[in-house]
Formats: structure tokens, C-alpha cells, sequence
């Protein structure tokens, strides 16, 4: 070390402040010095350098002792601020366990400016924060469909608070939000209150209705509706939300039971429809079509977005009248299974520890898969936990929506989805 140190100061003084150079740089990160981290710390704080240098000047920290000046320029690092966000936390990581008062001060940093963001569910569970429920429940509001949202959940569900917190926040605005998340954590405090809802009459009628709809997210939470089913414990308000949200999920495994507690309703009053052919003729209402398509009723907003209606799990319907002539848009609805689009093949993961899930998959890297689930959360799994991963011919949109519709309904919801076109 000491001859290092001879070495790295006699390089300095022979370059003098020209040290910053590609060749310069590549001194530094070799070299074992005391002085090394500063001036890696002063590299990592050059705006000219780029993000993935950086990352490698970042590494350049590994393979130095552990020593003072390790610790002080890392800290430096870490109360950089906004601007230099990722090389921030990174140097935070890296102080991971190390309880000096500069240390938690710049966690406190960096835990404020990541407030609202995914960054946030990192931080708090890499570093074991606790006392952050609150926040971590208003970012998982905010970041809506990001994975992280889940995790988020999950965590404020393992503080011992959970409950006056997750209690508080169903009485603010954000409670449907905040049911749906609880719903897609599977876990068994989400799900526990989740039907505690569903079976309290007293509770709102809204709050109920979200709550049911969370729960059929996941097999788990559908199992528990027809479990409530079965007791004749679902109250009769509830009965036609709890059979098209347990429609819509289509577990495979539950479809029998499904069928026999909720069976679906018949707007056609039993009448065949006349062959698309047929339909396509028909002028309907596009005004009316679209409060079809709009009511929550038709299911349609809790898979498709049109502009700032509903939610991207399928495919966006904001111009799908220049992409589907009328006969098409007709069969997409009568027979979702034939020709799936691509990219929203449905996916069905089995985990080792028997759960089931099923949605599309929107992303994944060597060890995890992003699940995108109706409703339009998305859930992270580590690859290690599935058993088996099958892809299905059956579209996630359920066959049989159209039954629900009167033919005039159906005909003026496709009526306003062929008038959908690109601007
Ligand atoms: C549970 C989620 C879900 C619901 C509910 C749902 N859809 Fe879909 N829909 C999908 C998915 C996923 C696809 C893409 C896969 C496929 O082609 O079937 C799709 C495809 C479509 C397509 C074809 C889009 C294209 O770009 O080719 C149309 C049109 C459509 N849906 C209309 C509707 C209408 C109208 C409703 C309401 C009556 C509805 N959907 C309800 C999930 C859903």
C-alpha cells in the first residue's frame, strides 16, 4: 500500500491538475491508493463522463480496503443529489450496513428524493428502513403499474403497523387503488382483508366492490370469493361485479364453479346473434356505444385504454378503427380466442409453492418475469420460484362478453370503436 501511495503521488505531481485524461482515469482505477477514492469520487462527479463509464469507475470502490477515505468519498457520492441519481445510490449501496451518522444522513437524502418513485421500495428494503409505511403506501399509489408497487405493498403488509395504516388509507381517495394492490400481493393479510371487506354489509358499497374485484386478480383471491360464494355469505349486491371480475380471470381450475354460482348474464335474453356478416351492416349509436364501452359493467376499461379512459393491458383501442375493419372488431369481441394479438399472448406461471398466475408477460431478464395482470398492475417474479411456465391459445379477454350486451348494445359499441382513427 505504502509503495502505492509513493507511486500514485509521484505520478500527481508529475501530471499535475492534467490527471484527468482516459489514460489518467485508467490509472486511477487500477492504482490501490489512499487518495484513490477521492479521486474516483471527483471522476464519478465529471458531467462530461458517461453513465456506463461511470458505473465502471463506480466498481473501481470494490476492489479498494475498506478504509476512511473509502467511507468519506462514498458518502460524498451518496449526498450528490438529483443530478447524479443512479451514481448516488450506488454509492449508498455500497455503505449498506455502515450505521455512522453521515451514512444515515445521506440515506435520509436520498429516501426523500426518491419519495414517490420506484427508487423509493428499493432503498427501504435493501436498507431495512423502517417507519416508512406511509410514504410506501403513497408511492405504490403513485407508481401505479410499476411492479414496484407490489413490492411496495408487501412490504408495508410486514410491519406490524400494517393494519391502522392499510385502514387509514381505505377511508382517503386512493382506496380502490390501495385494494387492488392488496389484492395482487396474494398475501395472506391482503387477501385476509380483502374478504373481511367483501363480508362486512356495513362497508361502503364501493369499497366492497373494488375489494372483490381485487381479489380476482389472483387464483388465491378468486378462490376466496367462491369460498364466500359457497357459505351464501356474498350479499345480492355484490353478485354481478363478483361474476364478471371472476369471468374475466378465467382460472381454469375454477371455471366449473364459476359457472354454477354466477352464471352469466344473458342481455340477448337467449336469442342467437346473426352472423357478423349481418351485424356489420348495422348502423349503431356511437354516443351510446361508448358509455357501453366506458361503464364498468362491459369489463372493457379494466383491460383496454381509449385515451384517458381504462387501463393498457391489451392491446390500446384509441385507433383500432383504422387498424380492424367492422367485421374484425365484431369477431374480436364475439371470438377472442381465434388470432391473439401480438404481444399479448396469455402466460400461465405455476410456482413451486403451488400458487398460480396468469396474465402477460411484458418483460423479463435472466432471473425475473413482469406479469402484467387485468386491472393494469404488474407483478415481478424471481424465475426460481416457478415450476412451470405454459403459454395458453386461449386469449386473456374472456369469450362471452358480448352475451352480456343486448344485440343493439353490441352494435353500438362497435359502432364507436370503428369510429376510433388515427388523428
Ligand atoms: C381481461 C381483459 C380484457 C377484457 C375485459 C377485454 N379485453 Fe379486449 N383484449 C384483451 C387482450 C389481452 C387482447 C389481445 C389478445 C387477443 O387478441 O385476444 C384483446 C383484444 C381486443 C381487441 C382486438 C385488438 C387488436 O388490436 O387487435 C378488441 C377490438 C377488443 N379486445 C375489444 C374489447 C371490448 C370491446 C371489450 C369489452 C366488451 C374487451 N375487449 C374486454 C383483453 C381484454
Amino acid at each position: 500500500m505504502r509503495n502505492e501511495d509513493a507511486c500514485f503521488d509521484a505520478w500527481l505531481a508529475a501530471v499535475g491538475d492534467k490527471w484527468n485524461t482516459p489514460g489518467g482515469r485508467d490509472i486511477i482505477w487500477r492504482v490501490r491508493a489512499s487518495k484513490t477514492p477521492a479521486y474516483l469520487a471527483k471522476i464519478l462527479a465529471d458531467d462530461s463522463i458517461s453513465a456506463n463509464e461511470k458505473l465502471r469507475f463506480l466498481r473501481g470502490f470494490d476492489f479498494l480496503p475498506a478504509t476512511e477515505e473509502k467511507t468519506k468519498a462514498l458518502v460524498q457520492l451518496a449526498t450528490l443529489g438529483v443530478k447524479a441519481d443512479e451514481v448516488a445510490r450506488e454509492a449508498l449501496m455500497r455503505l449498506k450496513g455502515n450505521k455512522a451518522p453521515e451514512v444515515t444522513q445521506a440515506l435520509v437524502g436520498a429516501l426523500s428524493r426518491a419519495k414517490g418513485t420506484a427508487e423509493f421500495v428499493d432503498l427501504v428494503r435493501d436498507f431495512g428502513v423502517t417507519g416508512q409505511s406511509e410514504a410506501l403506501l403513497e408511492t405504490a399509489v403513485a407508481i401505479g403499474n410499476d411492479p414496484a408497487a407490489v413490492e411496495a405493498m408487501k412490504l408495508v403488509l410486514n410491519d406490524p403497523e400494517w393494519e391502522g395504516i392499510v385502514t387509514k388509507a381505505l377511508d382517503g381517495p386512493n382506496a380502490a387503488a390501495v385494494l387492488n394492490l392488496l389484492g395482487t400481493t396474494a398475501s395472506g393479510r391482503g387477501l385476509g382483508c380483502l374478504t373481511t371487506i367483501v363480508r362486512s354489509p356495513q362497508q361502503k358499497p364501493e369499497l366492497r366492490k373494488a375489494a372483490v374485484q381485487a381479489l380476482a386478480r389472483t387464483q388465491s383471491g378468486a378462490e376466496a370469493l367462491l369460498k364466500i360464494a359457497r357459505e351464501n355469505k356474498l350479499t345480492d349486491d355484490l353478485k354481478p361485479t363478483t361474476g364478471s371480475a371472476l369471468r374475466i380471470v378465467q382460472y381454469p381450475a375454477l371455471k366449473a364453479d364459476i359457472d354454477q354460482y354466477f352464471p352469466a348474464p344473458s342481455g340477448l335474453g337467449g336469442k342467437p346473434l346473426p352472423p357478423i356478416a349481418e351485424l356489420a351492416k348495422l348502423k349503431g349509436d356511437i354516443a351510446k356505444g361508448r358509455a357501453i364501452f366506458e361503464r364498468v359493467e362491459s369489463s372493457c376499461v379494466t383491460c383496454h385504454r381509449v385515451d384517458d379512459k381504462g387501463v393498457d393491458f391489451g392491446p390500446g383501442l384509441a385507433e383500432i378503427g383504422t387498424k380492424l375493419p367492422k367485421e374484425a372488431i365484431f369477431d374480436s369481441i364475439i371470438n377472442p380466442n381465434t388470432g391473439l394479438s401480438m404481444g399479448f399472448e396469455t402466460t400461465q406461471l405455476t410456482f413451486k409453492d403451488g400458487g398460480v398466475g396468469m396474465g402477460i408477460v411484458r418483460s423479463e431478464t435472466g432471473d425475473e418475469v413482469v406479469l402484467a395482470l387485468p386491472g393494469g398492475v404488474s407483478q415481478k417474479f424471481a424465475k426460481n420460484t416457478i415450476a412451470k411456465r405454459d403459454k395458453l391459445t386461449t386469449s386473456m379477454m374472456p369469450s362471452g362478453l358480448n352475451q352480456a350486451l343486448s344485440q343493439e348494445d353490441l352494435v353500438n359499441l362497435v359502432e364507436y370503436l370503428s369510429s376510433l382513427k388515427k388523428k
